[in-house]
């Protein structure tokens, strides 16, 4: 059974007790996150359509008279470091998430005091649900809380955010810190990310979330992902000459496109050619979602899927093994990839009732093709982060 969201937290507030000897003075936590739709297209300025999922990082956190911040003793992820001097690691390591939330908090006028941590979570790492922005937005509603800093949501979300940027060396849009951060259980978040402007749109009941890992790691996912960003820009510069006035392919409508296309060379043509019709179908599909028109809503993300392993060649063999063998069962509303694919998770929308036999079919077929077991999972859609002071 999946641990509620409270468990995670007294995990972490246990683990804090035992290694540090004291209770923690608060905890915080913050969800992984599915992407419904609207693909590598937060850093193009366009349209998401995520949801936060009911599996959480939590960072219990307590005060220390020195300056440094002490991670997890006692475990192989003991870290330790001077608030003084802190550098992203030579290795890429998972504290850098941490430490560059820590650091970027600084950076913003006052020093914090020296702390505590105990991090514990559920979000498996590298599948593509979004650990790393989890960790982040944990980590800084802890820190946040314990130094009495005033700072809003959406500045958090852009700090962290810039914290993978600056420390992970990915240059990742803001979907998955602002889902993170401002997700609402049982529905999804439809944000504008050029402006920020979003709105909760609720999931019609009847309806499950089924998570599929292909338990193939994202290996590759940084370099590749930088990649496919500079092949959007490119693809705007040259747009530009002609289409006066545009800075992002959220300003290129798929109609306009199509008459200029020609002008691209055929790599950066396919990527555009994703970025601009994703957008559109996020629009379509908050509203066909809005109007509880869940053919509609499948139908686009299987549409997405296409495109994203067609033009954007982000998907892989067992991504689209899993999205086929969810096409041909009963039940199934709509599935794809989620994330920045190279691996990682499928998702499906599921008719209650038929999930069982759609985790069966998704076995079978994937143990027969792959010889390997899939590992699939049913998501509640969940609140983004939360932090709570623990009377001591
Ligand atoms: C990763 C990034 C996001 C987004 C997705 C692809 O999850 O962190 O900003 O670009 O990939 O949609």
């Amino acid at each position: 059974m999946n641990p509620s969201r409270h468990s995670i937290e007294e995990q972490a507030v246990s683990a804090f007790a035992k290694h540090f000897g004291a209770s923690p003075a608060a905890v915080a936590s913050a969800p992984g996150r599915v992407n419904l739709i609207g693909e590598h297209t937060d850093y193009n300025d366009g349209f998401v359509f995520p949801a936060a999922i009911d599996r959480a990082t939590a960072v219990a956190i307590g005060p220390r008279d020195d300056d440094r911040l002490v991670m997890n003793p006692g475990s192989a992820e003991d870290s330790r470091f001077a608030l003084s001097r802190l550098y992203p690691s030579e290795q890429r390591a998972w504290t850098d998430y941490l430490t560059g939330v820590a650091s970027l908090l600084q950076e913003r006028g006052t020093p914090l005091s020296g702390a505590n941590m105990y991090v514990y979570g559920n979000v498996p790492r590298g599948s593509g649900l979004s650990s790393s922005a989890a960790l982040e937005l944990a980590a800084a509603f802890a820190l946040i809380e314990m130094n009495g800093l005033t700072i809003t949501p959406v500045e958090t979300a852009k700090l962290c955010q810039r914290a993978e940027h600056e420390f992970a060396g990915v240059k990742c849009g803001i979907m998955d810190q602002f889902i993170s951060c401002l997700g609402k259980k049982d529905n999804a978040l439809l944000l504008d990310c050029r402006t920020l402007a979003y709105e909760h749109v609720p999931i019609p009941p009847g309806v499950d979330l089924l998570v599929c890992d292909t338990g193939v790691k994202r290996a590759l996912a940084g370099s590749e992902y930088n990649q496919r960003r500079e092949e959007c820009s490119t693809g705007v510069r040259i747009l530009s000459s002609t289409l006066k006035g545009i800075t992002a392919l959220r300003d290129v409508p798929a109609a306009r496109f199509l008459e200029l296309e020609g002008m691209l060379d055929p790599v950066v043509r396919k990527r555009c050619m994703h970025v601009v019709t994703e957008n559109e179908r996020v629009i379509r599909s908050a509203c066909a979602l809005r109007e509880g028109n869940l053919s509609e809503f499948g139908k686009l993300m299987y549409e997405s899927h296409l495109s994203l392993r067609r033009d954007y060649e982000v998907s892989c063999p067992e991504l689209d093994l899993l999205v086929d063998l969810c096409a041909g069962a009963d039940g199934v509303i709509g599935a794809r990839m989620t994330g920045a694919g190279f691996g990682g998770c499928a998702i499906a929308l599921v008719k209650e009732g038929f999930t069982e036999g759609v985790m069966a079919r998704l076995n079978a077929g994937y143990r027969g093709k792959t010889g390997r077991d899939p590992s699939l999972y049913v998501c509640a859609i969940d609140d983004g982060a939360r932090v709570r002071r623990i009377a001591g």
